[in-house]
């Protein structure tokens, strides 16, 4: 019995370790990662570790051009894998031998190595480049943001194709070294600590480390004239701001708002744990659009956050951003409250510390603002949809939904699950469910209810949310 099974399988295995793993069953790498929200973000079959983008960039003629270079590992056999990139590629190759590619459906770069590759082993792709990132719109919308002086890569869920090849989802998360040329007298600024700078035949270069783990959307590049301010933390981390030269009007209020980045960090160490990296900072481009990005290490804030006076709490979000969001990624883009529900909730606990109202008392106002028809209570915190997922409820309800948790199990508990989660998770990702049973772990408590009612329900919750019992 056990014979005729055991020798026809031995055989087999035998034939098998005679063709090398690669040439057998390679197999291409998945066009996406396996998102739901964005079927083709990110790819499948590797992980990258290390993105080195030597570029050069002419703020004239918003010329872009350079060489990305990307250190992986496969995760399956190969016969050939996707990056993620808008721009014109001249030249691939896989290491060291030159690769064929083809552009095909939404920004994919499809890459063919000369021959396959072998599962868990290291890869380098490098990526000759060029192209004008303003020319670049996906469905109408860019992320490269132009200006009269030079352009700005930020923008969520999607900013990486406009300016570097990809695996274009958090879940990847990379180191990141970015040497970038531009004209004499124009700057160019990235995330983590500036190593070096120098000029010669009138083109500076900035060299730039980024040395945690960064997913993709949190890597940016702005060009342009800046007046650049640098110091050091209490603790020796440098702190490096950069203000546009043309901010007019605006400029006084971005700095008095910008220039307390230490100063708020060192607050929200307080509240969530050391800071995560090693580098601080922001930056203000002369852009018209008017959000802010927690870019890591060196969030971006346009000027119109600043039009009413300086906006210290636009900062506090951004920063608690580089625990939530930055440090602790999402797992997949329908997890997008466990970065700015607690963003929007470390303003609520800054203007309580400012005198300017309680997190309760301000919980209590957004609650009473929305009536129970307003679309407002149809947005999900937990899973708002791709259409929804910047939408105000995810921010403000996703704050309420902390408060009532806060209310349920007390504040020692809660304020220790505030600092306990960014170190459980630190450098990695996580999904709501996670955090969820985080907080049950913590407290001792069942908090499905709860959480159902906060970030899943499609409708006002009854009663307030007022503390504990009131309700
Ligand atoms: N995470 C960003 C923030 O902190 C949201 C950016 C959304 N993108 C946009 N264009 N509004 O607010
Ligand atoms: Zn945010």
């Amino acid at each position: 019995m056990h014979r005729r099974i055991l020798v026809p399988s031995v055989l087999t295995a035998s034939l098998l370790l005679a063709i090398p793993a690669s040439a057998a069953d390679a197999s291409p790498g998945a066009p996406g990662i396996g998102d739901p929200y964005y079927p083709a973000g990110g790819n499948g079959g590797y992980d990258v570790s290390h993105y080195d983008l030597r570029l050069r960039y002419q703020p004239r003629t918003d010329l872009l051009e350079g060489t990305a270079t990307l250190l992986a590992t496969t995760r399956q056999n190969l016969s050939r894998f996707n990056l993620d990139f808008g721009l014109d590629v001249g030249d691939v190759r896989v290491n060291g031998r030159k690769a064929s590619f083809a552009r095909t459906g939404d920004h994919e770069l499809e890459i063919t190595p000369a021959a396959p590759l072998e599962k868990n082993k290291p890869v380098s792709v490098v990526v000759t480049y060029a192209g004008k990132p303003s020319e670049l719109k996906i469905g109408g919308w860019t992320a490269w943001h132009r200006t009269p002086d030079g352009g700005v890569a930020a923008q969520e869920p999607d900013s990486a194709v406009w300016w570097f090849p990809s695996n274009d989802h958090p879940l990847d998360k990379a180191t990141y070294d970015v040497s970038v040329s531009v004209p004499d007298g124009t700057q160019a600024i990235s995330n983590g600590v500036l190593q070096s700078q120098s000029s010669r035949l009138g083109w500076t270069r900035f060299n730039w480390r980024s040395n945690k783990p960064q997913a993709s959307y949190l890597a940016t590049l702005a060009v342009g004239r800046f007046d650049i301010t640098t110091d050091r933390t209490a603790k020796g981390l440098p702190v490096l701001n950069a203000y546009s030269v043309d901010l007019g009007d605006n400029a006084g209020a971005a700095r008095a708002s910008v220039e307390r980045t230490a100063e708020v960090a060192e607050w929200l160490e307080g509240l969530f744990g050391p800071y995560p990296f090693n580098a601080l900072g922001g930056y203000v481009p002369n852009v018209t659009s008017g959000f802010a990005l927690e870019t890591q290490t060196r969030p971006f804030y346009s000027p119109r956050q600043f039009a009413n006076g300086a906006n210290v709490s636009v900062v506090v979000h951004e920063l608690a951003h580089q625990w939530y969001g930055d440090s602790v990624s999402v797992k997949g883009w329908k997890d997008i409250w466990v970065n700015e529900g607690f963003a929007r909730y470390s303003q609520w606990l800054w203007s309580q510390k400012e005198g300017e109202g309680t997190a309760q008392e301000l919980a209590d106002y957004v609650y009473a603002l929305h009536p129970a028809d307003d679309p407002f209570w149809t947005v999900k915190p937990g899973d708002p949809g791709p259409d929804k997922q910047f939408d105000i409820a995810v921010y403000d309800r996703g704050a309420l939904a902390l408060q009532a948790l806060r209310n349920e199990i007390g504040d020692e508990d809660f304020f220790a699950i505030l600092k306990g989660w960014p170190a459980a998770h630190a450098n990695g990702n996580a999904a709501v469910g996670d955090f969820v049973r985080y907080a049950e772990k913590v407290s001792g408590k069942p908090l499905a209810g709860l959480f159902d009612t906060w970030l899943y329900e499609p409708s006002k919750p009854a009663g307030g949310v007022g503390a504990a019992g009131a309700a």
